[in-house]
């Protein structure tokens, strides 16, 4: 077990580049994986979730290999995938065997898929339903890991219609729909992340999304698509960027820039809202690389008020909700998030571990199962070290840590080692910004 500590700390300055963004390097592996020829890939966040992807790739036999700074993925085709030896264990990574369950039920393969405490927890039916309709066999443990699934050599073309904003179901849906003799399409009322949509289209599929009269979202992807293997360069990750950005915001006069993050629309909701509480954040040398929009992002400390997150927003801030909390405690008035239920089905119950820590930390803090509302209160001071469990869930982990240089004993996080699923530099680019972290 890892526990690190941090202390008050005096301002953040400086300029860093924090890793490559997680969710666009699980579906840089996965696509190379789908495609003919050879994918090279830069910037790939090399974190224990990706990494876990990356292995389970390898044993459904795909060829990856890291040559200097690049990482190459050999693509056969789908129909090259094997049935692995052995149970896929992909970890605590939602992401990675979500998306490679969508990839496997449309291939003539078995193949069990297994996770660490945290993951087997976690709702799987959100998926299950789905794959169901493309003829793949599924046995399950009541609708959670472990997990053995038989795909459909010609998959049922999946039309799905979903009631979640979730990119981990829609970009299962699509994975399947790569090998389906028809068009696959699914719809979602709340846009969510769109990495996947815009990764296969760059590397040559036809795939259409439109907005209908009613507000959803309809994507389309026409059948059996040719991948052609290409260069992908990975933009740097917006939600490892807010927790140095937060810090920023809080502790007088801090400065800090943090280069080529990914700033896609649809994952910057947390910096939208800081700038609607009076957050002096700025996005400057915008470029696009790969169909991302990718730049800086510049911040400075801030005098915040409390604000009400509208909840069409929740998606492009989902993971960001910890980290948000933190940020509230030190914002004039009162803050309210609702319409987040589904971060109890997080790597933690997010809604309980953030009010119950932030209780425990003397700030008032109150919740239901959809909302959380924060009144902040700079001179919190519980007057002794605070010490919190991450329950596996890294972003808990940063999150107090973060709030922790802001408090007078500072706070010790346990089982940070958990940290290493998302942000395995997170230690050293905190410290080289001031922050008084230790292990
Ligand atoms: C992700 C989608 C989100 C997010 C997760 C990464 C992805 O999950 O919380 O960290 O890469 O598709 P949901 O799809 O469950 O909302």
């Amino acid at each position: 077990m890892v526990s690190i500590i941090s202390i008050k700390s005096k301002k953040l300055s400086g300029e860093v580049f924090v890793p490559g963004d997680k969710s666009i390097s699980h579906r840089a592996l996965i696509l190379g994986s789908c495609a003919v020829g050879k994918t090279t890939i830069e910037n790939l966040l090399e974190s224990e979730d990706v990494l876990a992807t990356l292995s389970a790739l390898s044993e459904l036999g795909v060829n990856i290999k890291k040559s200097k700074n690049l990482w190459e993925v050999r693509g056969n085709g789908l129909g090259s995938l094997r049935s692995p030896d052995k149970v896929l264990n992909l970890g605590n990574s939602g992401t990675g065997v979500r998306l490679l369950m969508g990839l496997v039920s449309g291939c003539d393969i078995t193949v069990s898929f297994t996770g660490d405490e945290s993951l087997k927890t976690r709702p799987m039916k959100r998926v299950l339903i789905p794959l169901e309709q493309s003829g793949a066999e599924i046995l399950s443990n009541d609708d959670k890991l472990p997990i053995t699934i038989k795909g459909n050599k010609i998959p049922i073309p999946i039309k799905y219609s979903s009631s979640l904003s979730s990119a981990q179901v829609k970009s299962c849906v699509l994975l399947n729909g790569l090998t389906s003799t028809g068009n696959t399409s699914y719809s979602e009322k709340v846009k969510s992340r769109d990495h996947t949509e815009k990764m296969l289209h760059f590397m040559g599929a036809e795939i259409n999304s439109k907005s209908l009269n009613d507000g959803t979202h309809k994507i389309e992807l026409k059948c059996l698509p040719y991948l052609k293997g290409k260069h992908l360069n990975i933009p740097n990750d917006p939600s490892s960027a807010a927790f140095p950005s937060a810090v920023a915001l809080i502790i007088p006069d801090s400065e800090i820039n943090i280069k080529n993050v990914c700033l896609n629309s649809l994952r910057t909701g947390f910096y939208k809202t800081i700038k609607e509480m009076g957050g002096a954040i700025k996005f400057i040398n915008k470029k696009n690389i790969c169909g991302e929009v990718v730049g800086d992002i510049q911040v400075k400390y801030s005098k915040l008020k409390g604000v009400v997150v509208p909840e069409k927003r929740v998606p492009s801030m989902i993971d960001e909700f910890p980290i948000f909390c933190i940020v509230s405690c030190f914002a004039e008035g009162e803050t309210v998030m609702t319409g987040i239920k589904d971060l109890k089905n997080k790597e933690s119950d997010r809604i309980k571990e953030m009010v119950q820590n932030l209780n425990k930390c003397g700030f008032y803090v109150k919740s239901t199962s959809n909302s959380i509302s924060i009144i902040g209160n700079k001179k919190v001071n519980p007057g002794k070290e605070i010490v919190i469990d991450s329950k596996f869930d890294h972003r808990i982990a940063m999150s107090f840590l973060c709030l922790g240089l802001l408090m007078e004993n500072g706070i010790k996080v346990k089982n940070a080692e958990t940290i290493n699923s998302s942000f395995p530099s997170f230690y050293d680019i905190m410290k080289s910004l001031g922050a008084n972290l230790k292990k």
